[in-house]
């Protein structure tokens, strides 16, 4: 951090204490996409007639070499091997953990860290984010989803997640990949960790994906087009920040919500600011409803004005420093949010 004012330190030591009693209360409960299911392990999906075909097959609309391409570029695959590497070391000495690669607060994240009852024979947690974090764990349809008049939309009640479903998709991915998910707060950030992104539909787009949208994919599975799929992951982003915030000021044991619900150039500046002095009263960081309102994923225009109203009266309560007016206004933008989610659910 570069500077911040004498007076400002002096009352953050106290928010600072405060913000770690919380942060040991956070939510660290594992990623499981499709929960209760027993995961048997990636060297049951890799198997040279299965997913591990060294190269693609002509003869099925699957590549069935998607065991390589998660392993040489996916970088879930390398997920758990981070925990054990310096970086991961200096992060967890920051917090006080003993070992990063043993630590619930880092394997919710990294890799596929089920309840060890639903471990698998061949499962191996150095595997990392692998096949069964994100399509379920594969007990029950291993058998079956490959047989030929399977419909996979049917396989829900065996675990086999829809991971191809508009909503069930944003939630996976969305569910490492955000601030305040799985405990990932502003001591991990302070830490050393890296930043989670302000634009998450962006930056999911990066992902190396195993799999290859093309004519054929499209006929046979009628995935979400691009933009539906950014905007529900900018919808959503929007509703897990209002949603994690207002939890945050129903606590009564917190002074005010944690730190990363802030701008983090409110207290972290550079010393040749010429406002460096005037350190004021953190803004909070909106910046993911904002992005939400100025898009064109809400239509309806009065429910858009809504949503405005209710964050400007969040962005004045935060300024008056009134708690309860700052949880009411916190919990009423939630609410407006949760309805345009409910909305977006039932127009598909
Ligand atoms: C909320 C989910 C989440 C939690 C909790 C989490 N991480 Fe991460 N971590 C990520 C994501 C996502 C990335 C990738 C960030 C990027 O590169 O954009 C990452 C990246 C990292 C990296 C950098 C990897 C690289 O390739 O350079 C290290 C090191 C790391 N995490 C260590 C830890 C440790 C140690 C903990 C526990 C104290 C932890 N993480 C907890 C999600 C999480
Ligand atoms: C980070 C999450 C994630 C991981 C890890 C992952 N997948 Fe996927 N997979 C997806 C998503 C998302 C899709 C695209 C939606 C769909 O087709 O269901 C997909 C699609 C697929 C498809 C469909 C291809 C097609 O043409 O229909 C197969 C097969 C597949 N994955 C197998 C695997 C295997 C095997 C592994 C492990 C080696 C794996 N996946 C790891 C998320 C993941
Ligand atoms: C179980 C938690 C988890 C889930 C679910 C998950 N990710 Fe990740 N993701 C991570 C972690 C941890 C890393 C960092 C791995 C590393 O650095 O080795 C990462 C890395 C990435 C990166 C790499 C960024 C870069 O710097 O190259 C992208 C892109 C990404 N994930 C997209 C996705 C998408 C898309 C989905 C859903 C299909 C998804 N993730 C689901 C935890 C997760
Ligand atoms: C309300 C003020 C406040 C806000 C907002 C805030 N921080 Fe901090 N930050 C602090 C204080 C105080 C410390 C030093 C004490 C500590 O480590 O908790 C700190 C420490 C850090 C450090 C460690 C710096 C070092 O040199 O050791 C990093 C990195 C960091 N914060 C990142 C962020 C990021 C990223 C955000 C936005 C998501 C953010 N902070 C928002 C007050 C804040």
């Amino acid at each position: 951090m570069k500077a911040l004012s004498a007076h400002l330190a002096a009352s953050l030591v106290l928010l600072c204490s405060l913000a770690a009693a919380q942060a040991q209360g956070a939510d660290t409960a594992p990623m499981e996409a499709a929960p209760g299911f027993t995961h048997l392990g990636v060297s049951s999906c890799a198997q040279s007639t299965c997913h591990g075909a060294t190269t693609p097959w002509l003869t099925s609309p699957i590549a069935q070499n998607e065991y390589f391409a998660w392993r040489d570029h996916d970088p879930h695959s390398g997920a758990y091997r981070v925990l054990t590497g310096d970086k991961a070391h200096g992060i967890a000495a920051q917090l006080g953990l003993k070992d990063a690669a043993q630590a619930p607060l880092c394997l919710g994240c990294h890799a596929d860290n089920v309840p060890v009852a639903q471990r698998g024979h061949h499962f191996k947690l150095e595997d990392g984010i692998t096949c069964e974090t994100c399509h379920g764990g594969a007990q029950k349809w291993i058998g079956v989803h490959n047989l030929p008049d399977t419909d996979l939309s049917t396989l829900g009640d065996k675990g086999f997640y829809p991971t191809v479903q508009l909503q069930s998709r944003a939630t996976l991915c969305s569910g490492c990949h955000e601030l305040g998910r799985h405990g990932a707060d502003h001591r991990l950030v302070s830490a050393g960790h890296p930043q989670f992104p302000e634009d998450l539909a962006a930056y999911l787009e990066k992902w190396p994906k195993h799999y290859t949208v093309n004519a054929s994919y499209i006929a046979r599975k009628h995935p979400p087009a691009p933009e539906l799929l950014n905007g529900q992951i900018t919808l959503l982003q929007a509703n897990d920040w209002a949603e994690a915030l207002a939890h945050s000021t129903a606590d009564p044991h917190g002074l005010m919500p944690e730190f990363s619900f802030f701008q983090c150039d409110n207290c972290h500046r550079s010393t040749h600011e010429a406002d460096a002095h005037s350190t004021g009263q953190p803004r909070l960081n909106d910046a993911a409803v904002r992005r939400l309102i100025d898009s064109n994923v809400i239509v309806d225009r009065s429910r858009r004005q809504e949503l405005q109203g209710r964050l400007n009266a969040l962005n004045a309560a935060v300024l008056h420093g009134n708690r309860q007016e700052y949880g009411n206004a916190a919990a009423a933008l939630y609410q407006s949010l949760k309805a345009a989610v409910a909305a977006a659910d039932a127009n598909r």
